[in-house]
């Protein structure tokens, strides 16, 4: 298997073919040059383990979802070798700031795709960090496809992320304090706007 193709095989579409039309028509042209970078030095270090970056499409999602939201301030939780991080600060206004602490003002965006049992715990955290308007986006919330699949049927190193995010599915789509939408690109992305 060639590099990049690990990244087209790790799709949630039923078609590695439509994934690969998009990846090759709409992500890679548009993709930034230091974007590409990170990818391809991160598909030579790490292989398969590469595939934890957020595809390219993905990443052209959430820097065109960051520029209509114009955010001051984003957090991050999960960096790995940055792609996503450097998505979005690319995509930051010039007053914008992304990463760690900046005293007590909230967020305006968050992007979680970190350990995944634990992404109840920080929505928890985030309702207090991320502004009432503010944008929370959880990254695999259709883990690779095996929350529509019955427990023995998903691959076994599915299985723990797997019963974590369908808790986490269900607890969001459960709170009153957010709108929410499901969104099937990369891995599944949850938005969540807080709404109190
Ligand atoms: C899926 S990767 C992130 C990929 C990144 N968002 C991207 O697209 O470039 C998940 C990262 O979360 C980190 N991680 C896992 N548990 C964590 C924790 N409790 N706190 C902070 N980072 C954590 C892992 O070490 C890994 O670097």
């Amino acid at each position: 298997m060639e590099n990049t193709d690990v990244h087209r095989k790790c799709t949630i579409l039923q078609s590695e073919a439509l994934q690969e039309y998009i990846l090759e028509t709409s992500a890679y042209p548009r993709e930034h040059e230091q974007l590409k970078e990170i990818r391809e030095v991160t598909i030579q270090k790490y292989g398969f383990r590469s595939t934890m970056l957020v595809p390219a499409d993905e990443g052209q999602f959430l820097s065109m979802l960051l520029k209509i939201i114009n955010p001051k301030k984003t957090l991050e939780l999960g960096v790995f070798t940055g792609y996503s991080l450097l998505a979005t600060a690319l995509a930051l206004p010039d007053d914008g700031k992304g990463g760690g602490e900046h005293g007590m003002e909230l967020f305006d965006f968050a992007f979680v795709d970190a350990d995944k049992p634990n992404y109840i715990h920080y929505h928890e955290r985030l309702m207090k960090l991320v502004k009432i308007g503010g944008v929370i986006a959880y990254d695999n919330t259709l883990w690779h496809g095996s929350v529509a699949v019955d427990e023995e049927e998903a691959p076994e190193i599915f299985r723990d992320g797997r019963r974590a995010i369908m808790d986490l599915n269900t607890y969001l789509a459960s709170d009153l304090r957010i709108e929410m939408s499901q969104i099937s690109i990369g891995d599944g992305i949850t938005l969540c706007r807080r709404i109190r």
